[in-house]
C-alpha cells in the first residue's frame, strides 16, 4: 500500500507486508488470501530502486534475503495466497506474483523482469521461480530482453491463472470463493505437497505425497465429502 511510488518494495513496506502475511497466517477463518496493490496502477513496480541505489554488495544481498523471506510468509499462510494484478506487476512486483501460490490478472496488467535494464539482476526469486512456473527459455527471454509482457501473453506462458474482464481483485476474489468450496484440509495438503514437492526428486515427491494422501483419510473432511457425494448433496465442510 504504497500508490504513490507505484507499491514499489522497499524495506518498510516488506516489513510491513510480512506483518499482514503472519496476521493471515494466525487467522483460521480465511480459505485464502488475496493480495492486491493499493492505487489500481501497480500490483508492484518492483523492489525500491532509490534505496537499492544505495547499497553496498553484502547490504545488497541481506537486502536479497529479505525480499525472499516473503515466500516463506506466504507459505506460513497455509492457505491459497492468490495475487491480484492490475497494472504493473514488475521486478520485485513480479517476483511477489511468483512467490504467491496463484495470480489473477486484469487485461491491463504488465509482467516483466527490467532488472538487466537497471544492471542488476532479480533478488527475490525471480531467477528461480519464473523458470519454474513459464519454462527456461521463456524465463530467460523475460529476464534478458527485460521488456514487459501483458496479459494475455502472460496467460500464454502460464505466468498468469487467469485474466479477467474488470479489475483482478474482482476476479481473485472470485477464484477465492471457488477455493473456499473445496475442503479445506484437502486444499492445505495441495499447498503442501506441489509447493514441497516441487523442491524434492520425483520419488520423494510421490513419498510425500502419499503421506499427505493417507492423512486425509484420518479427518473428517474426506468422510463428509464422500458422504455427500454418495447422498448426492453438497458437502458440508467445518467452518463454513
Ligand atoms: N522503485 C522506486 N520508485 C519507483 C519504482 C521503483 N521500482 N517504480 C516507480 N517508482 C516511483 C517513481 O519514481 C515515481 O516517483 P516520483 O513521483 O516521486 O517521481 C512514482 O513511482 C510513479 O512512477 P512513474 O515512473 O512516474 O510512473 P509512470 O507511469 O511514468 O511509469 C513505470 C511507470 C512502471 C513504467 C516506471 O515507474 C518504471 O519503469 N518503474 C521501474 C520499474 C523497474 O525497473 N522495476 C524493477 C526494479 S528492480
Amino acid at each position: 500500500n504504497r500508490p504513490d511510488k507505484l507499491n514499489a518494495l522497499d524495506r518498510a513496506t516488506i516489513a510491513a507486508l510480512k506483518a499482514e502475511l503472519a496476521a493471515a497466517a494466525d487467522d483460521p477463518a480465511p480459505r485464502a488470501v488475496v493480495l492486491a496493490g493499493a492505487g489500481g496502477k501497480a500490483f508492484a513496480a518492483g523492489a525500491d530502486i532509490a534505496e537499492m541505489a544505495r547499497l553496498g554488495p553484502a547490504e545488497a544481498e541481506a537486502y536479497s534475503r529479505e525480499g525472499q523471506a516473503l515466500a516463506q510468509a506466504i507459505d506460513a499462510v497455509g492457505r491459497p495466497v492468490i495475487a491480484a494484478v492490475d497494472g504493473y506487476a514488475l521486478g520485485g512486483g513480479c517476483e511477489l506474483a511468483l512467490m504467491c501460490h496463484l495470480r489473477v490478472a486484469s487485461a491491463k496488467a504488465r509482467f516483466g523482469q527490467p532488472e538487466t535494464k537497471l544492471g542488476l539482476i532479480p533478488g527475490f526469486g525471480g531467477t528461480q521461480r519464473l523458470a519454474r512456473l513459464v519454462g527456461e527459455g521463456r524465463a530467460l527471454e523475460l529476464l534478458l530482453v527485460g521488456a514487459p509482457i501483458d496479459a494475455a501473453r502472460a496467460f500464454e506462458i502460464g505466468l498468469a491463472n487467469r485474466v479477467v474482464e474488470g479489475g483482478a481483485l474482482d476476479g481473485a476474489l472470485a477464484l477465492a470463493d471457488e477455493i473456499a468450496a473445496v475442503g479445506p484440509e484437502a486444499a492445505r495438503a495441495c499447498l503442501r505437497a506441489v509447493r514441497e514437492g516441487l523442491r524434492l526428486p520425483l520419488g520423494a515427491g510421490l513419498e510425500l505425497e502419499a503421506r499427505l494422501f493417507g492423512q486425509t483419510f484420518a479427518g473428517d473432511e474426506m468422510r463428509e465429502g464422500t458422504a455427500a457425494f454418495m447422498e448426492k448433496r453438497p458437502p458440508r465442510f467445518a467452518g463454513r
